[in-house]
């Protein structure tokens, strides 16, 4: 495609993008007060965070994605928004500009002034590096490559360092790291030195953020696999054998966090967010909750897969404002917000305010 096609594509994206900013569900903030609360948000890692940054090969630019939000597919994994967006909303600012996007359009504000304008406006809640797909280990870029974008960023002065200073980063571990354990890992042994391989890296990529000069760094502890659309043994039953890998790995990733705060001189420079338990609590209320609402129509295709002739090889659910869970592995909109209602979310969040400590 030539480069002006793109061109419009990219400006289309990010109008639909800019307009999308004010439709957001209203979360209980009232206990974050305004001087405290970070104002730049700063993303890496997978599907649960990427809010447009793979490229228009991924299922995510395919129907029914995006369907609920913004109406047409934008590379979002669900319906509507995703975790990204939720904790923009919580923090009180638009969500971040996807670093592709930007890096894109970037090469065009020398002509175009208004542009700039709008770009400029849009960095200053931040930005998403986090792509669908990927891990600590698992590529397309990986999120060692994402903080090498990050610095990039960093060396280039996009941000001063008093801006870096009150932000926050959010990094999202799902699991892809673990969806290559299938037959390879025969004992317990082995699948924990495993997870600790992941959770180590995991940990050093916190605090390079952290060094990158980023006061606080949330991470997510991660959902319970076996509950997800395409483990659980039922759609109303997980797989048992499945969430204690999500459990060997938070109390890694527990022991990591409370070792990076001690490395630091502090108690929550670093924090996590409490996916697992607020996993838990959202899908109770759905009736069934690892029932997805967009499924392929057979085990090697997915929601959005389409033959050669362009027709559709998936089914989509009437109404995905009462499923949990978008396709087989990510929550829908309605499921991310039941997530953020939660007591262990909104009790995860909390810790985001103690960043006022660090403010002059
Ligand atoms: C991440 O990807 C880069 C580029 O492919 C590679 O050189 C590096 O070893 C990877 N890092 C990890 C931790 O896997
Ligand atoms: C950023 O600058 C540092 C210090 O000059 C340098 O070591 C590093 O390689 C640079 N990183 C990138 C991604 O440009
Ligand atoms: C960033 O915050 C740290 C910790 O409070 C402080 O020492 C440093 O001076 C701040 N830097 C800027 C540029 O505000
Ligand atoms: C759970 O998942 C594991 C690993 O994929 C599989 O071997 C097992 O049959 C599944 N069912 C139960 C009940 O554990
Ligand atoms: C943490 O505090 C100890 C004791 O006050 C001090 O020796 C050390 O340099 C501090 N480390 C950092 C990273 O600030
Ligand atoms: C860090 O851990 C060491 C050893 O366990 C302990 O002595 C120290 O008080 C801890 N520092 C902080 C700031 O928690
Ligand atoms: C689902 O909920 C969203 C947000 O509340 C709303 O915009 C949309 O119209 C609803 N969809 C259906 C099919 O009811």
């Amino acid at each position: 495609m030539e480069a002006h096609n793109y061109f419009s594509i990219f400006s289309f994206l990010l109008l639909s993008f800019v307009s999308g900013h004010e439709q957001l569900v209203q979360l209980p903030t009232d206990s974050l007060a305004l001087a405290m609360r970070p104002n730049k948000l700063f993303v890496f890692g997978d599907s649960y965070a990427d809010t447009g940054n793979l490229d228009f090969q991924a299922y995510s630019w395919n129907d029914p994605y995006g369907i609920t939000f913004p109406g047409v597919p934008a590379g979002r994994f669900s319906n509507g928004r995703v975790f990204t967006d939720f904790l923009a909303e919580y923090l009180k600012i638009e969500t971040p500009l996807p670093y592709t996007l930007w890096a894109f359009l970037q090469r065009f504000t020398n002509t175009n002034i208004q542009l700039q304008q709008c770009l400029d406006e849009e960095l200053t809640y931040g930005m998403n590096f986090a792509y669908g797909g990927t891990g600590v280990f698992a590529e397309r870029p990986n999120m060692t490559t994402q903080i090498d974008y990050f610095e990039y960023i960093v060396n280039q002065s996009v941000y001063t360092e008093s801006e870096l200073n009150s932000s926050m980063a959010f990094v999202s571990l799902a699991g892809n790291d673990y969806s290559i354990l299938q037959g390879v890992y025969e004992t317990l042994d082995e699948l924990e030195s495993y997870v600790k391989q992941v959770v180590d890296q995991l940990a050093i990529n916190l605090k390079r953020i952290y060094n990158l000069g980023i006061m606080k760094v949330a991470v997510n502890t991660l959902e319970p696999l076996g509950c997800l659309p395409e483990n659980a043994m039922t759609f109303q039953e997980c797989n048992r054998t499945i969430n204690v890998l999500s459990d060997i790995h938070n109390l890694y990733l527990r022991e990591a966090v409370y070792k990076l705060n001690n490395e630091t001189n502090s108690t929550s420079n670093f924090i996590t967010l409490d996916l697992y338990t607020a996993f838990n609590t959202a899908t109770a209320t759905f009736e069934n909750p690892y029932e997805a609402c967009c499924v392929g129509t057979s085990s090697e295709l997915v929601c959005g897969s389409v033959d050669a002739n362009g027709e559709r090889q998936y089914t989509v659910c009437d109404d995905p404002n009462i499923s949990f869970f978008w396709d087989f592995a990510h929550p829908s909109q309605r499921g991310w917000e039941a997530v953020f209602s939660t007591p262990a979310m909104q009790e995860s969040l909390e810790q985001i305010k103690s960043l006022s400590l660090k403010f002059k």
